[in-house]
């Protein structure tokens, strides 16, 4: 059931979701306080139901996966450092070169289908100063993303996450994951989130995107790496005050919004499907592990087929020249499939 007025069928992404209701109320009743001096209490109750979820000591509430990510990052090197990440990631492509520009770090890329790193992809990515007279920086953080957005919102093997945690400790690195999408990729896999994340030390989980709130990220750690974090915030100007308000679209969103991301992997599937047998399109069938479908265009550019979609209500996103990418969510119903399947087929 759409909950929000309008004619659209917006596949552009997880993140155009509106507050519900329901959710709009929790945040009108929230209790707040002022969170840069540490005194409100929905904030602190989100932390606390994040941290103890993810099976860590501690969490902190921040505007945004990207500067959730950064402050990880931040906290997490030195400047000068490097850090190891996908080609693919968010971190490289979409977050403006913050790595290199808030942390003073330097990039190493690692290639893998789907947005995926091998372990040993990792292995052979990470480099060290000693031993290389000092021609190399020094490695402190490795950082893979699940679900994997470019990869096609595909879903680590649990032995994978687990073998590039283990690669990143034995080198003296530090274990990041970008759980943006988090919960898909726990509803999508069947593992526990506090199972998935065991070996990594720092995760940053959105709030914003298939689980529905408004606004914020959780950066989640250690006691003594979130307390640095909390430092790293203030500095980017991620401060944020009587913020319980949106803290409660969080904690609404964890209680609420979690089990029901299976309802957007099956209609994922279903629109993926629909549009691979299509012949101006085509779609890797395999890599559709959770929301999202990257359709490779075949016959006009993906502005092409964008703008013929939208002229039948339905939007999606162009990543490429080539490809364009629909993205299920809390507001996507059963018949915004169906017309969004017609709106392809008229588009060919
Ligand atoms: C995988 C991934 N990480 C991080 C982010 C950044 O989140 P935000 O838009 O809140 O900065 C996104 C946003 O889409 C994302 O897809």
């Amino acid at each position: 059931m759409r909950d929000y007025p309008g004619d659209r069928v917006d596949l552009r992404s997880d993140t155009v979701t509106q507050p519900t209701p329901p959710m709009r109320e929790a945040m009108s009743k929230a209790a707040v306080g002022d969170d840069v001096w540490g005194d409100d209490p929905t904030v602190i109750q989100l932390q606390e139901m994040v941290a103890g979820m993810l099976g860590k000591e501690a969490a902190l509430f921040v505007p945004s996966g990207t500067m959730s990510n950064n402050i990880a990052i931040k906290s997490q090197t030195n400047h000068g450092d490097e850090i190891v990440t996908h080609r693919k990631s968010h971190i490289y492509l979409w977050e403006s070169g913050a790595y290199a520009s808030l942390a003073g770090c330097s990039i190493s890329l690692v290639d893998g289908d789907w947005g995926q790193m091998s372990p040993e992809g990792v292995q052979n990515a990470i480099r060290k100063t000693a031993g290389s007279n000092s021609h190399f920086p020094d490695c402190k953080l490795v950082c893979a993303e699940n679900t994997a957005n470019v990869g096609g919102g595909s879903i680590y093997q649990q032995e994978a996450l687990d073998g590039i945690c283990k690669v990143a400790h034995e080198n003296d690195c530090r274990a990041h994951l970008d759980g943006a999408r988090l919960f898909n990729a726990v509803i999508g896999s069947g593992t526990g989130p506090a199972r998935m994340v065991r070996d990594f030390d720092t995760i940053s989980v959105c709030l914003s995107k298939g689980l529905g709130a408004p606004v914020g990220s959780v950066l989640v750690g250690d006691r003594e790496t979130i307390s640095r974090s909390h430092r790293w915030r203030k500095t980017f100007g991620g401060g944020m005050r009587q913020s319980g308000i949106l803290a409660a679209a969080g904690i609404h969103a964890l209680e609420n919004n979690i089990e029901r991301l299976s309802e957007d992997h099956i209609r994922a599937s279903r629109l993926a499907e629909a549009i691979s047998r299509m012949s101006s399109f085509s779609v890797e069938l395999e890599g559709v592990q959770s929301n999202m479908v990257y359709v490779q265009c075949d016959e006009g550019s993906a502005k092409e087929v964008a703008n013929r979609l939208a002229s039948r209500g339905v939007d999606v996103s162009e990543e490429t020249d080539s490809i364009v990418r629909a993205v299920t969510h809390l507001h996507i119903t059963d018949e915004d499939i169906d017309r969004a399947i017609e709106a392809f087929e008229a588009s060919q």
